[in-house]
């Protein structure tokens, strides 16, 4: 397997059609059988799935031998998404398309399902702080996401598997914007992976509208901080300890 030579490069479609060239196939986090149990609950066989940076993972091929066969599968490395087609072409049900999740371009409401799986983790990676993603990854995300809800029929449902830490995650999916809830199950014993639910449709919970509540007066703060910041004032002698009275 290739590594990048940083993180960032995981975010780069240079570095993975290179990866690709020679790498046949290779799943992240596991594969299906550690979450069928949950894909089997969230999916009924005869829906629409849209899967996005599907790379060369068997998950979706395994869930087509499991009854899952309406899969469209893209990836934005047109290496990947020509092997996986020439590799799986007898599994016609199936489809495989080149395409960048930041430019969706499927019909509004054309699928029962969504699913990623450690997608949004390959472009977040490089982030030096979690707990201060930049913007310029939070408006990436914010963009996939739009444009996710805007393919997903109503009750239609996101997948989103991945190993971020729970509280990283909820907050960039939680948002009434979206117009879906969140709901979280973990998998793995050692190692945990997060499989993450958002049904269209559905409200967030009250502590997930409170938390962005929050965070939004914190990002205002912030925001008003950053344009009057608390300065010295100039020839500032400090004599305002002398002025206390004891
Ligand atoms: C960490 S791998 C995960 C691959 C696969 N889903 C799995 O579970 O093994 C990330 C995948 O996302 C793809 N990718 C990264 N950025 C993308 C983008 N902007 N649009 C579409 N695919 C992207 C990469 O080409 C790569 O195949």
């Amino acid at each position: 397997m290739e590594l990048p030579g940083r993180n960032s490069d995981y975010r780069e479609k240079s570095y993975w059609d290179e990866r690709y060239t020679t790498e046949e196939s290779y799943d992240w986090f596991t594969g299906y059988s550690s979450f069928q149990h949950l894909l089997r609950r969230d999916i009924l066989p005869q829906q629409h799935i849209l899967t996005i940076g599907c790379g060369n993972s068997s998950m979706s091929t395994d869930m087509y031998e499991n009854g899952f066969k309406h899969i469209t599968n893209t990836d934005f490395s047109p290496v990947v998404i020509e092997k996986m087609a020439e590799k799986h072409k007898d599994l016609t049900e199936m489809s495989w398309q080149v395409m960048d999740m930041c430019d969706i371009s499927f019909p509004a409401e054309s699928f029962d399902i969504v699913l990623e799986k450690g997608t949004l983790d390959a472009v977040m990676v490089h982030e030096r702080d979690p707990w201060n993603t930049s913007q310029e990854t939070l408006d990436l995300i914010d963009s996939v996401l739009q444009q996710v809800e805007r393919v997903l029929k109503p009750g239609g449902k996101f997948i989103s598997i991945t190993f971020a830490q729970p509280h990283f995650r909820r907050p960039l999916y939680a948002r009434k914007k979206y117009g879906w809830d969140v709901n979280m199950s973990s998998v793995g014993e050692a190692f945990h992976f997060f499989y993450m639910v958002m049904e269209k449709g559905k409200q967030l919970s009250e502590k997930d509208i409170l938390a962005e509540k929050e965070r939004e007066k914190k990002r205002l703060l912030r925001e008003n901080n950053s344009e009057n910041p608390v300065t010295f004032m100039e020839n500032d002698t400090e004599d305002f300890v002398l002025s206390i009275e004891l």
